[in-house]
């Protein structure tokens, strides 16, 4: 037998078993003529004391090698509180080394730099840390799907080799080789499959499905991740949000035993207006106020010339190096620059002022509700530049004043956002959601003539300022489906080609439907105000997509090309 217990299981009432546990050699400490050896497990750390007898085993012993001690549970003269097992040690009566270990390559903490520690992900992964954020996620995961079969939603699988889904992000691609010069995508999401299974009549589906998207990698995205994905049929918005509602408590308040209460609700326009953003985080105040008409009458050209001006006040006088630090911070979200001034006095003091006339003071003072003592930071620019840049801004001042509980947890429903925006680049409206997005009924006579206008029956949820996860009831009439796609222009033939079956599979039955997907690693780091995903992933590629450990992406054999039918370019 390898162990009769765990490293983390003895305690003082055990004393006098005889017992074995296995595991890691954490710690190695000579003492005389006897050697402490800590030995780690999953469950804990327990001392064990091995005599002169295993010398020859324990002299060239090295740290992190695998080992089974047998032995007798002894109270320790002077116990270690820092250890539950701390009141006891094993002596040793019998003692193997099942798994040797070669000095380590790296010293195993959480300092080391992240391509070392994705290099040895397994070395990494032996901290009590990460097998503590391994547990979490496993809980959430097996909460999600209890609380998901208790409201009667099936877990269906669906393929990993699919038709390219419209997800908006690059496809990662796989040749076939039966079908030479033919490509399988990996799904950016079960979206399509999701909605052919209400339209197969299966009601209430979800999923921890794996999605995968070739898109630029950033501390809150992975090349592959994992989405709690759902779908329901014969549902209204109303009855999505609800389910979510229940789902997000329940799982939050089993896991974590806090209670987030009902989830809050905004619109997409408000979250604009008053944050600049469609995922705002509401832990803490300090709104975006638009004092355009205020300013739009005044001399200094940088406000009355510019299309919008807003403000945000700041709880404290800032001094210039702040300011000038603000103004570099928001420079980088296109702003032309920040302007600034002080209340004192009940008037306006300093930066600004001088430009403004007594009773433009007296409006933006009241506009604002700036009090005394307080700064006042003005942004003028095109109502996207202001607006991205102020948000930039006041998450920023939202951590540097210390305005929330970083152990906080502040969700958000956005609902009614528009079903388009416009692309820049491809100078056409996109889907801000997907193309599957059902307009609100009222909406429906714009989407040929005015379809900027159109707003959509679609929501985020929102965490702290995170999107975690984004849903929407989805068009079930192939009508419908086809003036979306014409105000996208994407030709009918292309439709056909690209969504044929889940358009032809509407003609047959196709029930209303609607349904979400949460980002669940997001949601596993959130709840621990961790803001990289990577953390909470067993194996995570790095900011480059490749994993350090294995070398993936990798070259394949000439005879692999062959058979696929590909041959390289010379790079
Ligand atoms: P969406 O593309 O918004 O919607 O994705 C849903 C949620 O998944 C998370 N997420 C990611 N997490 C980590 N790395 C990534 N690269 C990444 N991309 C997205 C986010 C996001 O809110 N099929 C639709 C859902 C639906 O309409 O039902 C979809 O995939 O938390
Ligand atoms: P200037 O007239 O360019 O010297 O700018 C006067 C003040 O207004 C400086 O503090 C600038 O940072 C600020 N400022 C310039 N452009 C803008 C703008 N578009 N929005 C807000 N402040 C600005």
């Amino acid at each position: 037998m390898h162990r009769t217990h765990t490293a983390g299981e003895l305690r003082a009432q055990d004393e006098a078993k005889t017992v074995t546990i296995a595991g890691w050699a954490h710690a190695i400490r000579p003492h005389g003529a006897v050697t402490f050896i800590d030995v780690r497990d999953r469950y804990g750390v327990t001392q064990a004391t091995v005599g002169e007898e295993f010398a020859a085993l324990t002299k060239d012993l090295k740290r992190e090698s695998v080992i089974k001690v047998t032995g007798t549970v002894k109270r320790k003269p002077t116990p270690n509180p820092r250890l539950a097992t701390g009141e006891i040690e094993i002596v040793a009566t019998g003692f193997e080394v099942l798994g040797p270990a070669d000095p380590l390559p790296i010293e195993i903490g959480a300092d080391n730099t992240d391509e070392i520690r994705l290099k040895y992900r397994y070395l990494d992964l032996r901290r009590p840390d990460m097998q503590h954020r391994l547990a979490l996620r496993d809980r959430l995961a097996a909460s999600f799907r209890e609380n998901l079969r208790k409201m009667g939603f099936l877990e269906i699988e669906t393929p990993l080799l699919v038709k390219s889904t419209p997800e908006g992000a690059r496809d990662y691609v796989v040749p076939s080789r039966v079908h030479t010069g033919r490509f399988y995508a990996l799904p950016q999401s079960p979206q399509i499959y999701k909605q052919l299974l209400m339209v197969a009549g299966c009601d209430r589906y979800f999923q921890l499905a794996r999605c995968l998207r070739d898109e630029d990698l950033r501390a809150d995205r992975q090349p592959e991740f994992t989405q709690v994905d759902i779908e329901m049929s014969f549902v209204e918005q109303e009855d999505v949000l609800a389910v979510g509602d229940i789902l997000v408590h329940n799982v939050i308040q089993e896991v974590t035993g806090k209670n987030i209460g009902p989830l809050p609700r905004m619109t997409y326009q408000e979250a604009m207006d008053k944050y600049g953003c469609d995922k705002p985080d509401l832990r803490f105040g300090l709104p975006l106020i638009d004092v355009t008409y205020i300013v739009n009458s005044s001399e200094f050209k940088v406000f009355s010339e510019a299309p919008m001006t807003k403000a945000i006040v700041v709880p404290k006088s800032l001094v210039r190096k702040e300011i000038d630090s603000y103004t570099e911070l928001v420079k980088s979200s296109k702003a032309k620059g920040l302007a600034f001034t002080n209340v004192k006095g009940g008037a306006l003091d300093g930066g600004i002022a001088k430009f403004l006339t007594p009773e433009i003071q007296a409006n933006l003072i009241q506009a604002t509700g700036a009090g005394e003592g307080e700064t006042i930071l003005f942004i003028a620019d095109k109502p996207k530049i202001v607006n991205d840049a102020l948000a930039k801004l006041r998450n920023t001042l939202g951590r540097d004043l210390k305005l929330y509980d970083p152990e906080g947890l502040s969700f958000l429903w956005v609902v009614d956002f528009p079903l388009f925006e416009w692309d820049e680049d491809a100078n056409d409206w996109t889907p801000a959601h997907h193309m599957f997005t059902m307009p609100k009924p009222e909406c429906l006579q714009y989407l040929k003539s005015d379809p900027g206008k159109v707003i959509a029956q679609c929501y985020d949820l929102v965490l702290n300022g995170v999107e975690m996860a984004s849903g929407s009831i989805r068009v079930h009439r192939p009508d419908i489906q086809r003036d979306i796609m014409h105000a996208m222009n994407i030709p009918e033939d292309e439709a056909k080609q690209k969504f044929g079956f889940l358009l032809e599979a509407f003609t047959y039955g196709a029930p209303p439907h609607g349904g979400f997907a949460i980002g669940f690693d997001r949601f596993c780091a959130m709840l621990e105000a961790e803001s990289d995903i990577r953390e909470y992933i067993a194996f995570p590629k790095n900011k480059s997509a490749e994993c350090p450990m294995d070398g993936s992406p990798g070259f394949v054999s000439g005879k692999q090309l062959d058979e696929l039918g590909i041959s390289l370019k010379k790079l």
